[in-house]
């Protein structure tokens, strides 16, 4: 949550932080400010909602100078106005910081410096830091940051500078993502390398704890108990361009359409077609372990918790593994009855989701294995779980997430296959591992049906209240596509199994009231048709998704959107592509901001 970008060196500070912003501006887009040394004071300017407000600002009134910070909010305390836009200053005007996280004492601490003499001009938590590093500031910035720090509980991506120290910037870490990113000559810090990769791909990830002084171009970090480290830089190697909109009008579509390509990159060297096994490098070293596991709960949230729903089935189908899904945030009220030989696998796209991170840190504790299915490679995730894999699907810019949704089924597949290797038969694996070598490919095919979908969103957009239903494998897909349509369309939307339907909720359906029913030909395909007839009998309107080879939806639906054959337990990867259509063309028809809705942000870094 919220973007932070900072430089030293010797450009112009102000041009590199505005357009590193407008990369981070999908993490929070409520208000952006910057703050740049011009060798004598600090200048700042914010601007309250997006970063083109600020860039207006900026146009008009130009920053000198050749360091400064930036930062774009996702408010958690205190209103999206410009007075609680970073950066933060103390009373003297000399501190300036910006902040990712959450203080959680801000309140006493605030308490103990107004009691000092402090005079507040925000409602945030994070202006608490500034004053209490004025408090403790006598000539040295990093022991004054050390010293505050030392105080505060709760999450922080944080960095300092201070107008008496125009050659010295202060970074920390503690819960929120922040690395450096080393130039020839200069610095960046930032929470997202995306911010920083036109100009470098050489970065430095800071762990929590630790405290990183730029000075002079020099780096010096220390860690958690203020011993200088020595970290030496890694070589980024996804490239920029796989984070620009390539033609297409958002981020949403065009990673829509690339998931033949992103789900290929998951793939890649992960299916043996010799033996009929999944290749998974991350799981060797733990095969042992993994070989004596009794139980297994997959994590996640949003819509990686949908996926954890389906690796949920998936799992159990081809490992006979007994398996179950949680959505992070619950997961350490359920935590204590785990028994060793668990595993807890992560399912994140970010890598850095507090509430996911919580639970892996949680489950480490209780001494059971971590494993992690996660995109964004170095995030903290990744670095904290024992084991795992990458999804590699490439940078995911829009909130909405839609190919990194479509990876890790794959990836979940391939576990599945891993862990299953011994229980399916080589006939059943053969069958897997072709099908799952064509899922680019069929993937590719679905998209043909994007204009039919566009077609059926425009019939469709005007309506309040959409119901989304599913069974088996396909019974997350319903949830995932409530997700999607509300969060881009902001339009009421539920994901129930189709079962559950006339255990409740039908009363709500009248003429008004439309159901989408993922109904590929499945071993609960008959189900699902009764559950359909149900709703049409009751004068509710039904769009269906299923298989090309079907011909009684036809008779019931008022609208069927075909998708190609495969097998029962990969149908979700399909059957979700006409979902995330719909919800991005209704989305359109209603002319919301798509890739970045309100109220949201990408990287939900606070619990
Ligand atoms: O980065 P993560 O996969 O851990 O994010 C989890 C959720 O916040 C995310 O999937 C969210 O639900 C999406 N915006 C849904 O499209």
């Amino acid at each position: 949550m919220c973007g932070i970008i900072a430089y030293i060196g010797n450009k112009k500070a102000s041009n590199l932080l505005l357009d590193g912003l407008k990369k981070l501006e999908y993490r929070g887009y409520d208000s952006a400010g910057l703050a740049v040394h011009d060798g004598q004071k600090i200048n700042t300017i914010k601007a309250s909602g997006r970063i083109i407000n600020l860039a207006d600002k900026l146009s008009k009134n130009p920053l000198k100078g050749n360091m400064g910070i930036a930062h774009t909010r996702w408010a958690t305390h205190g209103q999206a106005n410009i007075k609680n836009a970073h950066p933060h200053s103390d009373c003297s005007g000399q501190i300036w910081l910006v902040h990712n996280g959450i203080i959680e004492n801000y309140q006493k601490l605030k308490q103990f410096l107004v009691k000092k003499g402090h005079f507040f001009s925000s409602q945030t938590d994070t202006e608490i830091i500034a004053h209490l590093i004025e408090e403790f500031y006598n000539e040295n910035l990093l022991t004054a940051v050390r010293k505050a720090l030392s105080l505060i509980k709760g999450t922080y991506g944080l960095v300092v500078i201070h107008s008496l120290e125009p050659k010295r910037l202060i970074a920390a870490r503690m819960g929120s993502p922040l690395l450096l990113g080393v130039g020839a000559k200069e610095v960046f810090v930032c929470s997202d390398a995306a911010a920083i990769l036109p100009f470098t791909r050489d970065v430095i990830y800071l762990e929590d704890g630790e405290i990183a002084e730029i000075y002079n171009n020099k780096i010096n970090i220390f860690n958690a108990n203020y011993r200088k480290i020595k970290k030496e830089p890694e070589t980024i190697k996804w490239d920029i361009n796989e984070a620009e909109k390539d033609g297409f009008k958002h981020f949403m579509e065009k990673e829509i359409f690339e998931q033949p390509k992103s789900i290929a990159n998951t793939l890649r060297g992960r299916i043996n077609t010799k033996e009929y096994k999944a290749n998974l490098g991350g799981f060797i070293e733990i095969k042992n372990e993994l070989s004596q596991l009794k139980y297994l709960v997959l994590i996640g949230c949003g819509t990686a918790h949908c996926a954890a729903r389906i690796g949920e089935y998936m799992i159990e189908e081809l490992a006979c593994l007994p398996t179950r899904a949680e959505y992070a945030s619950e997961f350490r009220y359920r935590a204590n009855v785990l028994l060793k030989n668990t595993a807890v696998l992560a399912i994140s796209q970010s890598g850095e989701t507090a509430d996911t991170l919580a639970a892996i840190r949680q489950a480490k504790e209780k001494g059971l294995l971590t494993l992690g299915v996660v995109n964004v490679v170095g995030s903290t995730i990744a670095r904290e779980v024992n084991a795992g894999i990458y999804t590699h699907s490439g940078p995911e810019i829009a909130v909405a997430s839609t190919k990194a949704f479509t990876s890790q089924l794959i990836a979940l597949a391939l576990i599945a296959l891993f862990l299953g290797e011994k229980k399916l038969s080589i006939k059943q694996r053969r069958l897997i591992v072709k099908e799952l070598e064509s899922m680019p490919q069929k993937i590719k095919e679905t998209l043909k049906i994007s204009r039919q979908v566009k077609k059926i969103a425009k019939k469709y957009c005007k309506y309040k209240n959409f119901a989304f239903l599913g069974r088996k494998f396909n019974c997350p897909i319903a949830q995932e596509g409530a997700i999607k349509l509300k969060e881009v369309s902001y339009i009421h939307a539920e994901g129930f199994p189709s079962g559950e339907m006339k255990h409740g909720p039908i009363a709500m359906i009248d003429k008004n009231f439309p159901s989408i029913f993922i109904m590929p030909q499945t071993s609960v395909y008959d189900k699902d048709l009764s559950n359909a007839e149900e709703i049409k009998a009751r004068g509710g309107k039904v769009i269906a998704i299923a298989s090309r080879s079907d011909r009684r939806t036809r008779k019931v639906a008022d609208d069927v959107v075909y998708i190609p054959k495969t097998l029962e337990f990969l149908t979700p990867i399909l059957s979700v592509v006409p979902l995330q259509l719909l919800a991005y063309y209704i989305a359109i028809y209603k002319k919301r901001n798509v890739d970045k809705p309100r109220n949201l942000a990408k990287s939900v870094t606070v619990e």
